[in-house]
C-alpha cells in the first residue's frame, strides 16, 4: 500500500490533473486506488462529476472526536474519492488549537487504508497544515513541475520542507519523483527546460513529460478522466506511460 501526495507549492502546475488521471490509470489495471481532495477549491471533486456532495473531507477533519469517518464515493470499482469543499478554507484557522493538528488525516486514514493499493492526495498550492497533513501519513511526494524556465524555482524550499516532515513527523516520507507537465510541442524549448530539469534533479526526473493537451482540461467539465474522455489522446497516452513508470519506480 502506497500513500501519494502530489504537491507543488504553485497552482496551475498539474496537480489536480495528476492526480485524477493517474488514479483512474491505476484502477484500470485494476489497483484499488483512492483519492482524497483535500484542496478547498475542490477541483477533484468537480472534475470528478461531483457537485455539493452531502459530506465533504471537512466534516471527517473538524470533529475532534474522530466520529466521523471519512466520506467515501464510489466513482467506480476501483476508484473512490473523498470529495473536499469549501469549507474547508477555514480549517487551516480552527485547527490551531487542535492537539495533534498535524496527524488528523492520518487518524482518518488508519484503517480504511487497507482496503487500497494505493491512496493519493491532491494537495492544496500552499504550504499550510492541510498539505502537512497529507504529507504526514504519505510513502511518497510526487511532483509536477510546468514546462517553464525556471519550473524548480522555489523547489528547493519545498524539497526543505519535505525533508522538515520527514525529520519531525514521518521518516518513512521519499520524494519519488518529478515530472514535467504542459510541455510545449516546440521542440527546442521543451528540449532545453527538460535538460535543466535533469541537471536539477536527476534520478528523480521521470522519463515521461505531459504534453500540452486539450483533452486533459475538457475531460474534467464532462466530470470524466483521460482514458474515457478520449482513449487516444495524447494525454491519455502521456498519463498511461506516466502511471507505468510509477507501477515501476514507486
Ligand atoms: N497537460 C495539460 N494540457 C492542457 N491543459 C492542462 C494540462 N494539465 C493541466 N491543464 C489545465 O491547466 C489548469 C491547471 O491544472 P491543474 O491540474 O488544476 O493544476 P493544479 O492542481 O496544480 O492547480 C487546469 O485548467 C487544467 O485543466
Ligand atoms: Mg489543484
Amino acid at each position: 500500500m502506497k500513500i501519494i501526495s502530489i504537491l507543488n507549492h504553485k497552482g496551475g502546475t498539474g496537480k489536480t490533473t495528476s492526480t485524477a488521471n493517474i488514479g483512474a490509470g491505476l484502477a484500470r489495471l485494476n489497483k484499488k486506488t483512492l483519492l482524497i481532495d483535500i484542496d478547498p477549491q475542490a477541483n477533484l471533486t468537480e472534475g470528478l462529476g461531483l457537485i455539493n456532495t452531502e459530506k465533504s473531507i471537512y466534516d471527517s477533519i473538524k470533529d475532534d472526536k474522530y466520529k466521523t469517518p471519512l466520506p467515501i464515493v464510489e466513482i467506480s470499482e476501483f476508484l473512490h474519492l473523498v470529495p473536499s469543499s469549501l469549507d474547508l478554507l477555514g480549517a487551516e484557522l480552527e485547527l490551531v488549537s487542535r492537539s495533534k493538528r498535524e496527524s488528523i488525516l492520518e487518524k482518518l486514514i488508519h484503517g480504511i487504508n487497507i482496503n487500497y493499493d494505493y491512496i493519493i492526495i491532491d494537495c492544496p498550492p500552499a504550504m499550510g497544515l492541510l498539505t502537512l497533513n497529507a504529507l504526514v501519513p504519505s510513502t511518497t511526494v510526487l511532483v509536477p513541475l510546468e514546462a517553464e524556465f525556471y519550473a524548480y524555482k522555489g523547489i528547493d524550499r519545498l524539497i526543505n520542507i519535505i525533508e522538515n516532515v520527514q525529520f519531525n513527523f514521518n521518516p518513512e516520507l521519499a520524494i519519488g519523483g518529478v515530472f514535467i507537465t504542459k510541455c510545449n510541442s516546440q521542440r527546442i524549448l521543451t528540449d532545453s527546460i527538460k535538460t535543466s530539469v535533469k541537471k536539477y534533479f536527476g534520478e528523480k526526473l521521470f522519463d515521461t513529460s505531459i504534453r500540452v493537451n486539450v483533452a486533459l482540461a475538457e475531460a474534467p467539465v464532462s466530470g470524466q478522466n483521460i482514458f474515457d474522455y478520449s482513449p487516444t489522446s495524447n494525454g491519455a497516452i502521456d498519463y498511461g506511460n506516466l502511471v507505468d513508470e510509477i507501477l515501476m519506480k514507486i
